[in-house]
């Protein structure tokens, strides 16, 4: 090696010791007779020092050295007399007696310092210099430290990672695919993988009984923040198990990465709750359970009043914010101006004030007298102080509208504290969603979910009914994860396929192979999928999972650094039979 010790390690204990460092020279001072300079790697920072009055030349040569230029130096470890109990190596510095340049740097496009200047469509252009800066690299190395742990707890439970194609024919799975054009086979494509879930059922087909693995997803869909075009999932699957050996087996999971990760505890079971449930108390089937504010159903009570607005809708409901009475008009014309965002969908918000001195004031109080309004107030456990903020319209739209508000409160209460983690598991899920465009049924996680026993009988009389033997771990908010026990029967699987509304040809040509595989003797089985880029995020501490990944792809997809999607030469395109119609 060309150092003896990192930037990171040297201690008061190797005082009066010889030692060579190598890495970027992060800032450089000059003080009269020295000049001091931080040297910076990837364990840390140590500081050099050079003096004038003693070796002026070396002195003056280190004053040459600019930002980021990459420098060998060696010299004597010394106690400093001005300590900085902030930095590990703070006790001590470095008397430089040589050093090298070993590469120059120009000034790099923006400051590599824990707060930079650089905006972040710099940041990801340039995203190898980003990467140099503390806070990014130290949540790569926690994305490191936590594959590592669920490689060390998936090996104790016997689990074995096993690698599938990346190239392979289109699953769908509720995105659109990338696609690979085939140049052997003009004409013919290659999908990229949504994930691997036929090939791991295939795998416990194969027998391999407990499969894993840390893998690279691609779906082509629409931009969200904890999105990404490919991102990485911890896949999982497992034979001869019914739902509770997979949530026991990876709550173990969870609470093995809890403990070695963020040093928690979790003695008890994560909460179960059943899909309807989530739906009616949070309004989304991600409930964040870090704060209560359930949602009421006030439907009853309130329609029929001879309030128009509230007359012709299938649903009122509202939640209680503790506190909020003394909301100024101008917060809750804010809040009304939230709730009416496209994204959001409501058409208005009603409020009641349950004020402190005991009367009541609301925007409907035209309409409903105090004793209508006390019976809001009891349905929704509202308290002198309080207020009640109440939507009304389409069920699922307004539940979907009031999950998004309940969320918006809990922000601006501070009620989301990012060091508090709530994990639980939703259950129960419909197996089926009715997709009115299309009139037809779509499967609500993938076309190999099973149902709930005791549904079976409405495959033939109500089959939106029917629940899924399906489940998601959701973490503040955030689904972390989900999967399935599968249908391992030819026969289940091809009915599931005609629900679904594929011709025996369709499934045939598509999931032919899944179909044959299945008269060899499949084993039951299920698994689990988890985003391995929003767990990391989630235990990390900041919103984007752009952060957690060393490369990212930006909002529109695009890779700024590489600078790709880009065009193909008209050669290559020749080469695969393509030609581009609508640029
Ligand atoms: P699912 O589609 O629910 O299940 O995906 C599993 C988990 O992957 C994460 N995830 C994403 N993370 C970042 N960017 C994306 N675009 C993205 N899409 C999904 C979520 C999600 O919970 N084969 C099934 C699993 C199974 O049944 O075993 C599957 O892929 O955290």
């Amino acid at each position: 090696m060309l150092r003896t010790h990192t930037c990171g390690e040297l201690r008061l204990s190797k005082n009066g010791k010889k030692v060579t460092l190598c890495g970027w020279v992060q800032k450089s001072r000059d003080l009269g007779g020295m000049t001091f300079i931080d040297i910076r790697d990837r364990y840390g920072i140590t500081q050099l020092v050079f003096n004038m009055e003693t070796n002026a030349g070396l002195c003056s040569n280190a004053r040459k050295i600019g930002r980021e230029f990459v420098i060998c130096a060696t010299g004597i470890v010394k106690e400093r007399s001005n300590k900085n109990f902030n930095i590990p190596t703070g006790e001590i510095e470095i008397v430089v007696q040589e050093f090298k340049v070993l590469n120059k740097s120009e000034v790099p496009p923006f400051t590599i310092e824990e707060e930079t200047d650089g905006g972040e469509e710099l940041r990801m252009k340039y995203r190898y210099l980003d990467l140099r800066r503390n806070p990014v690299k130290k949540n790569i190395i926690l994305r490191y430290e936590m594959a590592r742990e669920v490689r060390k707890y998936l090996d104790l439970k016997e689990f074995i990672e096993i690698e599938t194609p990346v190239l392979i024919k289109s699953t769908p799975e509720g995105a659109r695919d990338f696609v690979v054009p085939s140049r052997l086979k003009a004409g013919e494509f290659y999908a990229l993988p949504q994930s691997p879930q036929t090939f791991k059922q295939l795998l416990m087909i194969s027998g391999f009984d407990k499969y894993f693995q840390l893998v690279k997803c691609f779906r082509d869909e629409d931009f969200r923040a904890d999105r990404q075009p490919e991102f990485t999932q911890i896949d999982c699957e497992m034979s001869f198990v019914e739902r509770d050996d997979i949530l026991e087996t990876f709550e173990g999971l969870a609470k093995h990465l809890f403990k070695k990760i963020r040093d928690f505890d979790y003695k008890d079971a994560f909460p179960r709750l059943p899909y309807n449930e989530a739906l009616e108390k949070y309004g989304t089937d991600k409930p964040d359970t870090r704060f209560e504010m359930l949602i009421q159903d006030i439907t009853e009570l309130a329609k029929g009043k001879g309030f128009k607005v509230f007359d012709s809708v299938e649903y009122i409901g509202g939640i209680c914010v503790k506190g909020g009475a003394e909301y100024s008009r101008k917060k809750l014309d804010a809040l009304t101006d939230f709730v009416r965002k496209p994204q959001i969908g409501a058409t208005g918000l009603v409020y009641v004030k349950l004020n402190n001195d005991g009367t009541v004031k609301s925007s409907v109080d035209k309409f409903f007298n105090r004793e209508e309004l006390d019976k809001w107030t009891g349905n929704m456990e509202g308290e002198n102080g309080d207020i009640l903020l109440v939507l009304a319209g389409d069920r699922k739209k307004t539940l979907y509208a009031l999950s998004k508000l309940r969320l918006e409160m809990g922000k601006q209460l501070g009620l989301m504290d990012k060091n508090t983690f709530t994990p639980l598991w939703v259950v129960d899920f419909p197996l089926l969603e009715w997709d009115d465009e299309s009139q037809r049924y779509h499967a609500m996680h993938h076309p190999f979910t099973s149902a709930i026993k005791d549904d079976f009988h409405l495959f033939k009389t109500d089959p939106g009914k029917i629940r899924a033997n399906a489940y998601d771990l959701v973490i503040n908010g955030v689904e972390i994860g989900g999967g399935s026990i599968r249908i391992h029967d030819k026969q289940k699987q091809a009915e599931m396929f005609r629900l679904l509304g594929f011709s025996p040809e369709e499934a045939e040509n598509q999931f032919g192979f899944l179909m044959n595989a299945f008269k060899y003797g499949a084993p039951p089985h299920g698994g689990i999928a988890f985003g391995f880029d929003r767990w990391v995020t989630l235990f990390g501490g900041t919103d984007s999972i752009r952060d957690y990944i060393a490369f990212p792809k930006n909002t529109a997809g695009r890779d700024v650094m590489i600078d790709t999607p880009s065009v193909l030469s008209d050669e290559q395109l020749r080469e695969l039979s393509l030609k581009v119609v609508n640029k």
